[in-house]
């Protein structure tokens, strides 16, 4: 009996080891609650092997890469655990690709990333664990990163 804090779920994807007090921005990630109606459960400042940390529960939903690699720019220990009739079908280590594509606003008005060119964000990940990104085209690192996912 390691963790009475949440039970445990039939089907869906349990988010393990956020940075604790991220819960909230892994849940603004996924759209929740704006465009998903599914049984979503948080628990925050869980005791845990390494410090405390946070999780969220989100039934009958399997995520998408595409939000995984979105949860490691502010959650870089999270563990992406697929679960399928109670058990853990799938684990998945969050990590962030060498280059962001698309997901973060550069924070330079003038960037030519927020111009009306049709150019799309570029970042390159400068330090994955606390993660540090920095714009490919105007070299400016975004303070809160969590702020800039589009
Ligand atoms: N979990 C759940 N519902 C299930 C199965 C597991 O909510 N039916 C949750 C567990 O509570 C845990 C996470 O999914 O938060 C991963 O489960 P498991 O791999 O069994 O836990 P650990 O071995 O502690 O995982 P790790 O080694 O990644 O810390
Ligand atoms: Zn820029």
């Amino acid at each position: 009996m390691k963790e009475l804090k949440i039970p445990p779920i039939k089907d869906g994807t349990v988010i393990d080891h956020i940075t604790a007090g991220n819960a909230v921005k892994v849940l603004h990630i996924l759209g929740i609650p704006k465009s998903s109606s599914s049984i979503v459960s948080v628990a925050m400042n869980v005791r845990s092997r390494l410090g405390k940390k946070d999780i969220v529960k989100v039934e009958n939903r399997e995520l998408d890469p595409h939000e995984v690699n979105k949860i490691a720019l502010i959650a870089p220990k999270a563990t992406i655990n697929i679960i399928r009739d109670y058990e853990v079908a799938e684990k998945h280590n969050v990590e962030l690709p060498d280059e962001i594509v698309g997901i973060v606003r550069c924070s330079n008005p003038t960037c030519v990333s927020n111009s009306s060119e049709p150019v799309k964000s570029r970042f390159i990940v400068m330090s994955k664990d606390p993660p540090r990104i920095r714009c490919y085209f105007c070299e400016r690192e975004p303070e809160d990163i969590a702020e800039r996912i589009i």
